[in-house]
């Protein structure tokens, strides 16, 4: 318990001071929007879609996901940073149908059987439990919704040593995982896996799990 206190204090603290320059125009930031832009485009969203972005820092690929449909929808936006939703909202500040809730995507106050996509960018592998997560995922999409992970994923030897230096830097990241152990975490969260085609970026790969 004291180590979960401890990962999700150096989580927000970490992200808190990343809110205000978060949507700055730097490289680091390019880099996080060219994957948010690139999954939003490979997203199948129809009018009145309910959508939630798990750690959606703050909400860029939402209003991304908003344009596509003219607005129709509820967009929900989840992340563990007091100071990435107060961007959030500001950005998106008079717009009834997005919601920002500052929470961690271990327990999300939303309700079952909502959603009809989730997706999650470049922020999994900051999750000390995924199973949780998954489970949270579950319980929250539609029978037929669908999440799409879009994360860095080592299924190579050069990624695998990428993920333990980031570790030995970043003590709140958690871990990059192969696409044989996200497919066995979906599969085990009742989620059945696909994989998109293509690599997104580097070796960031979208996993996309079924309820
Ligand atoms: C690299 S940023 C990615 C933000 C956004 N999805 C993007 O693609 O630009 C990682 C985000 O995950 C959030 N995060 C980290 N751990 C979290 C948790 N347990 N629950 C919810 N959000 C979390 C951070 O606060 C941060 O905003």
């Amino acid at each position: 318990m004291k180590d979960e206190i401890k990962h999700a204090q150096l989580n927000k603290e970490k992200w808190d001071k990343w809110a205000s320059s978060y949507d700055s125009n730097n490289w680091r930031n390019k880099y996080l929007r060219d994957a948010q832009s690139k999954l939003v485009s490979y997203l199948d969203v129809k009018d009145n879609v309910r959508f939630l972005d798990l750690g959606c820092g703050t909400g860029w690929a939402i209003g991304e996901t908003a344009k596509l449909v003219g607005n129709k929808g509820e967009f929900y936006g989840v992340d563990l940073s007091e100071k990435m939703i107060e961007k959030a909202k500001s950005n998106f500040r008079g717009r009834d149908n997005f919601h920002f809730i500052e929470a961690s995507a271990e327990s999300i106050p939303l309700n079952n059987n909502f959603f009809d996509i989730i997706i999650c960018t470049n922020s999994f592998h900051h999750y000390l439990h995924p199973d949780k997560v998954l489970k949270e995922i579950y319980r929250l999409l539609k029978k037929g919704g669908k999440i799409y992970i879009l994360d860095p994923t080592a299924d190579s030897w050069i990624i695998k040593i990428i993920d333990k230096i980031i570790k030995l830097a970043e003590p709140e990241h958690v871990k990059l995982y192969s696409t044989k152990e996200f497919r066995l975490m979906f599969e085990k969260a009742q989620l059945k896996y696909s994989i998109a085609p293509q690599t997104f970026q580097a070796a960031s790969k979208v996993h996309i799990g079924e309820k």
